[in-house]
């Protein structure tokens, strides 16, 4: 465990931007406009970044300066202080909040500097379960069938009543009829997988036990920011799917395409990570707007303390 008062620290600047951005987004909610929805989560949660506390990096963002004016890769943001890696996804299922579909959430990740992978815009295998379980139960290198056995078999269960988690994609069909054919119920998901890895963390409240499947690698970076501040366990393979690919991996540090990234690599440091509704789905509330005020409900995790909050905050508009 790191130093608690930095943890406390980095805990609210990360509730404040996610905060900010949740209640911004939300006035987007079902209007079909991903890229607006995701426009109004990025002004406002840089705009939160803008005066806060911290010397901070954007190390995981909107993508490189040249494509993204604002929480671009490299962005210096905050008003000083300690040296601090930004992650950011302002919006987590754009298409979840066009549609005003459940899972929509704003999310950061906030850790020292050097705390974070740098992980390029690209494909990753991700695998993950929640605390609890003896550490190397789960492998990317074992079959989808053997995972759902170790796991049901710790967990004390038949696979029946392990759940697994996976997002709809036709790149997923073989995954999925593996796992049916183990005997694992399975919840497919239309977006949003930072939800379905951080899900594992709670099986009691999200009914997941276990993560499999690609998406992107920004996402999990930032997801494996919740299982570390959680104790679970998490697995990832970058997945490039051509040349240019590949050679953007090896240009950010990552030459060995096939290195399977453990929990310590994707998160070497302690980190705070928060995450906020902006539609209602298995873990919080959506906001709701009433009385004036925006009312947001967030999860604030910090590994350099322990602490795992719940947050309703109410914020006058
Ligand atoms: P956006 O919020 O950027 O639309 O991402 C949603 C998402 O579902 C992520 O959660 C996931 O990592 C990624 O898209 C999967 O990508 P794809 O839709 O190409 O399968």
């Amino acid at each position: 465990m790191g130093d608690p008062s930095t943890g406390a620290i980095l805990s609210q600047i990360a509730l404040n931007a996610t905060e900010a951005a949740a209640a911004a987004s939300a006035r987007l909610r079902g209007f079909g406009r991903k890229n607006d929805a995701d426009q109004a989560a990025v002004n406002a949660m840089r705009q939160s970044f803008a005066t806060a506390p911290f010397s901070g990096r954007v190390v995981i963002g909107e993508g490189e300066m040249d494509e993204a004016p604002m929480l671009y890769i490299g962005e210096q943001l905050g008003s000083g202080g300690v040296k601090v890696d930004i992650a950011v996804d302002p919006l987590e299922g754009t298409k979840l909040c066009a549609n005003d579909a459940p899972n929509a959430m704003t999310v950061v990740a906030l850790a020292r500097e050097g705390g974070l992978l740098h992980a390029p815009d690209m494909y990753m295998d991700k695998l993950a379960i929640g605390p609890g379980y003896p550490s190397g139960l789960i492998d990317l290198d074992l079959s989808p069938a053997e995972n759902v056995n170790r796991l049901a078999k710790a967990k004390g269960v038949a696979v029946a009543d392990i759940r697994a988690c996976i997002l709809d994609r036709p790149r997923h069909e073989k995954l999925i009829a593996e796992l049916r054919q183990a005997g694992a119920g399975i919840r497919l998901i239309p977006d949003g997988d930072v939800a379905g890895v951080f899900w594992t963390t709670e099986t009691e409240r999200s009914g997941i036990d276990i993560y499999f499947g690609s998406g992107g690698a920004p996402e999990g970076v930032l997801a494996a920011a919740a299982i570390r501040c959680a104790g679970g366990q998490m697995q990832a393979r970058l997945l490039p799917e051509n040349d240019e690919e590949t050679a953007r991996a090896a240009a950010m540090g990552h030459a060995d395409i096939n290195r399977k990234f453990t929990l310590d690599d994707l998160v070497p440091g302690d980190v705070v990570f928060a995450a906020s509704g902006v539609t209602s789905g298995s873990m919080f509330e959506g906001v709701v707007f009433a009385d004036g005020a925006a009312h947001v409900e967030s999860l604030v995790w910090d590994s350099f303390s322990g602490r795992k909050s719940r947050v309703r905050s109410v914020l006058s508009l």
